[in-house]
């Protein structure tokens, strides 16, 4: 299903930041690379553009299809080169940059070998680098005790992380590795309802409406109970990368 993030685009920033708990991860690769020319795959309003760009300045260009999406990020900072496009027809040349990553955007693709072929096609020698989320993380997260079809959605879409690694190494990457990094734990409490209400993650427009309304409803009466709820929220995210080597 495709999402109207132009739509989402003016209040996206309200609910979602960058810097998750991938970051240090992914900018210790940049800097071990010391890479230069650096892209960042479907980087929505730039929050973590602005956030690498501070911490390793670099030539730093984002692709993203969303025009609501980019304009966000353009306003942020003129230093960074955004360009509107789709990652599984890059509009690059051959060989343009030593560095690809993207955060939260693989399972929006649908045709992933494409991807990978592309991201190869545009590294001269580097590495490409995805964050995104295991399928032992959906099936275990807290929020599936409110929504009963939280873990059906998003392993619908989520690709599994072998899948992701395979299809890299057949894009022709070596060295394909994985991290599943984690954030400390969160209580469950009336701010985290309140971005789960605004439907932080698109997981939550694609439940059905009145199973969504159900476990709001029902999230929100078990935070105003004290004692009630007794898991916290541990953020786990999975950086997924691989390399090219010179030609
Ligand atoms: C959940 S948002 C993540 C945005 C940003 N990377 C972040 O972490 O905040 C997913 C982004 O992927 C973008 N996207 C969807 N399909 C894409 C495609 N084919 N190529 C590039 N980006 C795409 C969307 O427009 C959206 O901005």
């Amino acid at each position: 299903m495709g999402f109207d993030f132009d739509r989402m685009a003016p209040s996206y920033d309200e609910h979602r930041q960058g810097k998750g708990p991938y970051y240090e991860t992914l900018l210790g690769l940049l800097q071990a690379q010391q890479a230069n020319r650096v892209l960042e795959l479907g980087a929505g309003t730039g929050n973590n553009t602005l956030a690498i760009h501070a911490d390793y300045p670099c030539a730093l260009h984002a692709l993203e299809p969303s025009r609501a999406m980019l304009q966000q990020a353009r306003q942020k900072s003129k230093a960074i080169c955004c360009l509107q496009g789709d990652a599984i027809a890059l509009p690059y040349q051959a060989d343009a940059f030593d560095f690809l990553y993207g955060t939260y955007m693989l399972h929006h693709i649908t045709a992933l070998d494409a991807l990978m072929g592309e991201c190869y096609r545009v590294l001269n020698k580097g590495s490409v680098a995805f964050v995104t989320v295991s399928e032992d993380f959906i099936q275990n997260h807290p929020m599936n005790a409110w929504f009963p079809s939280f873990a059906k959605v998003d392993l619908a879409r989520f690709q599994p992380i072998d899948e992701v690694c395979a299809t890299m190494e057949q894009a022709g990457f070596g060295s394909v590795q994985f991290k599943h990094t984690y954030s400390p734990p969160r209580a469950i409490d009336e701010s985290y309802v309140n971005k789960v209400a605004n439907k932080f993650i698109t997981t939550y427009a694609l439940l059905p409406e009145a199973e969504f309304k159900a476990g709001v409803a029902q999230l929100k009466e078990d935070v105003a109970t004290p004692g009630k709820i007794k898991t916290t929220i541990v953020r786990e995210a999975t950086l997924v990368w691989g390399y090219k080597s010179a030609k």
